[in-house]
């Protein structure tokens, strides 16, 4: 039994261009969020207001915000690592966040300098600013079943981070595997002990593709009743304070999935494919996407 409808939440212009080597003019990143606004995707993760020495690709994140902000028919959030960035966010016509915390101390240092528990106290500021503004927060588990310096994370501790988001009132808690370590094997147990502390509704699933495991346990999870997942066009991604870590799940195969499947998405995969192939061509690079190469050639 899977959902009949799932949440297909667009990383592409935020998790597949933070690691890109070569600065992205403005202008592409905007013409790209409105590709993917027009293919029906209802969330399209914009940008991240962090800061420009650790993640200089997104250094223009209040231009991008203000040539977007008024698009219709779809959400576009913004990652904010501290009060700093949810203020910028907010200042630049940002009308939903996201709070990355992650269920591996090391990477947590690596990937915002602090640990783990001092992020969840700089996110409750964060949530509760956000409450008085009305802003939807959307908080980020990185790490859930395998970190680049620890190697495997408990179940238990990806449960208690995806806890303390929901209790500080993220209204969904995406499950990243960050460097795409995944299999069905693991993602049922850690699954498990989330759900027993978060409602499924709740959540999301956030993989990366690193060892071509992303649709099998995309489908695990809709099996299990997750709803809402995340994939970037053209399989473009990575995180660059995680080390190994390759693209995430190409949107363009988790839609064709999904079609196979019966499960309405409201992308519409035709316009969806020049997206794609709009960002490869700007990167110089063939898609990621399986789906993407196939239809090109027929
Ligand atoms: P820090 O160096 O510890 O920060 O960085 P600080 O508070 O000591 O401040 C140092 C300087 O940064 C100061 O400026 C601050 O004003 C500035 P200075 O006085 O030196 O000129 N600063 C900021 N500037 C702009 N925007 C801000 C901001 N905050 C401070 N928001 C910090 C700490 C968190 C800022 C830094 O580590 C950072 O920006 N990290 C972001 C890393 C990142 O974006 N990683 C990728 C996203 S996470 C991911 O990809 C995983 C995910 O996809 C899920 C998955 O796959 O698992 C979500
Ligand atoms: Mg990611």
């Amino acid at each position: 039994d899977i959902p009949r409808y799932v949440k297909i939440v667009e990383v592409g212009p935020r998790d597949g261009l933070q690691n890109e080597k070569g600065i992205v003019p403005t202008s592409v990143k905007v013409n790209l969020i409105r590709k993917l606004v027009s293919s029906g995707l209802p969330v399209v993760e914009a940008t991240s207001f962090v800061s420009p020495k650790w993640v200089p690709q997104l250094a223009d994140a209040r231009d991008v915000i203000e040539a977007v902000k008024n698009l219709e028919g779809a959400k576009l959030p913004v990652l904010t690592p501290n009060l700093k960035g949810f203020e910028a966010a907010v200042a630049a016509g940002a009308k939903e966040v996201a709070v990355f915390a992650s269920a591996s101390e090391s990477f947590s240092k690596s990937n915002i300098n602090c640990s783990i528990e001092e992020s969840l106290s700089r996110y409750r500021a964060v949530t509760s600013s956000a409450k008085e503004l009305s802003i939807p927060v959307r908080g980020y588990v990185s790490c859930i079943v395998g970190c680049p310096v620890e190697g495997s994370i408990s179940p238990s501790k990806v449960a208690y981070v995806a806890k303390e988001l929901h209790d500080m009132g993220c209204f969904e808690i995406s499950l990243g595997d960050t460097i795409g370590v995944a299999t069905p094997g693991t993602v049922i147990p850690m699954l498990e002990a989330v759900m027993a502390v978060v409602p499924v509704e709740k959540l999301a699933v956030h993989f990366h593709d690193t060892y071509g495991q992303a649709l099998s346990n995309i489908l695990i999870s809709l099996q299990m009743g997750i709803s809402t997942v995340d994939s970037s066009i053209a399989g473009l991604g990575g995180c660059p304070y995680a080390k190994g870590a390759s693209g995430n799940v190409a949107t363009e195969d988790v839609v064709y999935m999904l079609n196979g499947l019966g499960v309405k998405t409201n992308v519409d995969l035709s316009k969806l494919l020049p997206a794609g192939e709009y960002i490869s061509k700007q990167l110089g690079r063939t898609s990621g996407s399986k789906t993407a190469q196939a239809l090109s050639r027929v």
